[in-house]
């Protein structure tokens, strides 16, 4: 497995990074995860203008031009023998010291690419549905930008699994429903798919505009509007969705039954059109 540091090709294993970098030393960096089926990047357009985004409200620069990138990305997969990969993207703003919280003038961006297998998805499995907690959505206020600063996430999910669940629905101290620890989440009530709006409290996530783009175009409704933790209970069906795990049915809420407790219809129809999309 190989991995690309800073302008070349290593052995993943042996890939390291200084202990100066103000990724390790700040969190300070930025991160994309991009699907590829059938050894084909998967909406690198849309990832590739979310990374640029991520990178502008941060005030990091983009260390290659965008051809440079498709290039990198391209060698990448050609490097590994599997057909359904996930590459990991990480640019950091630099190498610094002495420490400082403000960061020196033109540092040199530190960028890291691997890549890893990505499990078949099988209806099957999937749609037996996950487990899923409320929990505080303890984040900051730019949770738009694709920071690699994770540590609320990473708790999030560790107390779902300790209440024997898989994931958890963040709530913000106003009540309102953001997203999961690393995902999108749509409720769907009387046929029609609601889910939070584009703003400064979510990740504008590249499977939620695909699942917008094809509820639109298969005439399911689809709203975006702000969701009350107090609807979860009276939900027909709840759903994550990410790059990793595309879209997967919460069946038990806080223990207690989503709809009927099992995978819903509305799913198992956005499942197989997401499967089509991904051969387009
Ligand atoms: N996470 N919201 C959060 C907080 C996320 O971390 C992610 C993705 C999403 C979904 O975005 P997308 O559909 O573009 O993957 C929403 C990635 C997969 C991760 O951190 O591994």
């Amino acid at each position: 497995q190989w991995a690309y540091l800073d302008g070349q090709f290593q052995p993943l294993l042996d890939t390291k990074i200084s202990v100066l970098d103000r990724g390790f030393l700040f969190g300070d960096g930025i991160y994309e995860v991009v699907p590829v089926y059938n050894r084909q990047l998967f909406e690198w357009p849309a990832h590739y203008a979310r990374l640029e985004r991520s990178l502008a409200l941060t005030q990091i620069s983009n260390p290659l031009s965008q051809q440079a990138w498709l290039d990198l990305l391209n060698e990448l997969i050609e490097r590994h023998p599997w057909p359904n990969q996930f590459i990991y993207l990480q640019i950091t703003r630099g190498v610094q010291t002495p420490r400082d919280h403000l960061p020196a003038a033109h540092l040199t961006p530190t960028l890291l690419a691997y890549t890893n297998p990505l499990p078949a998805i099988n209806k099957t499995n999937i749609g037996r549905g996950i487990a899923a907690i409320t929990h505080p959505d303890l984040r900051w206020q730019h949770c738009d930008i694709k920071a690699i600063t994770l540590l609320a996430n990473v708790i999030a999910k560790k107390s779902a699994q300790n209440a024997q669940a898989q994931d958890a629905l963040l709530v913000r101290q106003n009540g309102l429903v953001t997203e999961g620890s690393a995902s999108n989440m749509f409720l769907i009530k009387d046929g029609t798919i609601h889910t939070p709006p584009l703003n400064e409290f979510i990740l504008p996530g590249i499977t939620r505009q695909v699942v917008e783009k094809l509820g639109t175009r298969h005439h399911v409704g689809f709203v975006e509007r702000d969701i009350q933790e107090s609807e979860l209970a009276t939900a027909d069906e709840l759903w994550l969705a990410s790059s990793t795990k595309e879209i997967i049915p919460i069946v038990t809420l806080n223990h207690q039954p989503v709809g009927n407790g099992q995978a819903g219809p509305l799913w198992s129809k956005m499942f197989d059109l997401y499967q089509d999309y991904k051969r387009e």
